[in-house]
């Protein structure tokens, strides 16, 4: 990771957020992230007025990554230029656990650029995962 190839997805994130359709909290977000083969895919949050059966711009994201064929998370950026350090949600940390590639690289950022540079285990100690699904 450089601090080009960070930017460039701070980027797009930023763009991915444009698309956000938050309707109801008015608070856009925008994800990007970054496949182990080098392909970047982004998404933006997007609620319905059932308000639980929205979701977030990671999870847009995701879906886009799987519908390419593609696996393996390395890096991710959030953006929200509502807050002043974005965090992926709960539900979000465990869905990028889900499909990534060793330890993600996570880029929390504000309006302006990357404020803090993490990782995914840093955040998500201890998540569920499917060793507990097999017998003892
Ligand atoms: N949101 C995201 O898109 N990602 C997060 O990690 C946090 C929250 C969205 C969900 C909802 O559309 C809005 O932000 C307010 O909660």
């Amino acid at each position: 990771m450089s601090a080009d190839s960070a930017r460039e997805l701070y980027e797009a994130a930023k763009v991915a957020s444009l698309k956000h359709r938050a309707t109801y909290s008015d608070f856009p977000v925008g994800a990007a992230i970054r496949t182990a083969d080098g392909q970047v895919f982004t998404g933006a949050n997007i609620e319905v007025v059932s308000y639980p059966e929205g979701w977030c711009a990671e999870t847009s994201a995701i879906a886009h990554m799987v519908m390419a064929g593609a696996d393996g998370i390395v890096e991710v950026a959030v953006y929200a230029p509502k807050k002043d350090l974005i965090t992926p949600c709960g539900g979000c940390r465990q869905r990028l656990a889900e499909f990534a590639h060793g330890d993600p690289i996570l880029h929390l950022t504000d309006g302006t650029g990357i404020v803090e540079t993490t990782t995914l285990s840093a955040l998500f100690p201890r998540g569920f995962d499917a060793e507990a699904l097999k017998d003892e």
